[in-house]
C-alpha cells in the first residue's frame, strides 16, 4: 500500500474500509487472473507509475502471462490510447521483467534449468547466481537446496545480493523483509518471494520455470 493510502487509513478507517469492501464486492465474481489484468488496465488508464509495477506483479502471480498482459492492454487500445499504452510499455521495459523479454514471450514456457554443479554451491547458507533468463538465491543446507526468485513480489524489483543481512532479505525499494531460509515475507510486506521446483541430477541443481 502507498503511503498515502496509508495514511488515508489512519485517518479515515470507516470510509477506507467502505472503499477497499467495495473493491472486493465488485470483483467477487471474477477469478483472480481477470481481477489482476483488469487491475493492471485500470492503473494503465489513471497513469499511477507504482499501481502498474503493483499489480504487474501481481498478475504474473495469479498466473497471467506476458503475452495475456500485452493482449489485454491491446484490446484497451481505444478507451486508453497510444499514449498510455507506451507510458506502460517503457515502465515494463525499465523493470526488464524476464517473463517480458521478446525470447522468453516466444520460447516454450516451462522446462527445466541447470542452475548450478552442485560441487559449486556452499554445504551450507545462500549464493545468488544467475542462470539463462532469471537471477536466483538458492539456500543451501547439507544438500537440501531451495531456489527463489530474486524478484520481489511487490513490484519484481531485482533484489540484489548486498540485500542479504544474516538471514534477512531486504528489498531496496520499499523495505519488504524476507526470511531466506523459507522465503516468507516476515516485514512489512504479505506475499513471498517465488520459489521455483528443484530437484538434482547428475551432481547438478535443476530448477523449473
Ligand atoms: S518492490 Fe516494493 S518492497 Fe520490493
Amino acid at each position: 500500500m502507498s503511503e498515502a493510502l496509508e495514511y488515508l487509513v489512519a485517518a479515515r478507517p470507516e470510509a477506507m474500509r467502505a472503499y477497499f469492501r467495495f473493491l472486493r464486492e465488485a470483483g467477487k465474481h471474477l477469478d483472480p487472473r481477470t481481477r489482476a489484468l483488469i487491475s493492471i488496465i485500470t492503473k494503465v488508464a489513471a497513469q499511477t507509475d507504482d499501481g502498474f509495477r503493483q499489480y504487474i506483479a501481481r498478475g504474473l502471480q495469479a498466473g497471467l502471462t506476458a503475452n495475456e498482459i500485452l493482449d489485454g492492454l491491446l484490446m484497451a487500445f481505444p478507451a486508453l490510447g497510444l499514449t498510455k499504452i507506451t507510458w506502460a510499455m517503457d515502465i515494463l521495459l525499465a523493470m526488464d521483467i524476464p517473463e517480458f523479454r521478446l525470447e522468453s514471450m516466444n520460447a516454450q514456457p516451462g522446462r527445466w534449468h541447470r542452475v548450478a554443479a552442485i560441487a559449486d554451491l556452499p554445504a551450507r547458507g545462500v549464493r545468488r547466481l544467475a542462470c539463462d533468463d532469471r537471477e536466483l538465491f538458492v539456500t543451501c543446507h547439507d544438500l537440501e537446496f531451495q531456489v527463489l526468485d530474486s524478484r520481489c513480489p511487490h513490484q519484481v524489483t531485482n533484489i540484489p545480493e548486498l540485500a542479504l543481512q544474516g538471514d534477512r532479505l531486504v528489498c531496496p525499494r520499499h523495505g519488504w523483509v524476507f526470511d531466506i531460509a523459507s522465503g516468507a515475507c516476515v516485514e512489512k510486506g504479505d506475499r513471498p518471494l517465488r520459489r521455483f521446483e528443484s530437484r538434482t541430477e547428475e551432481g547438478s541443481l535443476l530448477a523449473y520455470w
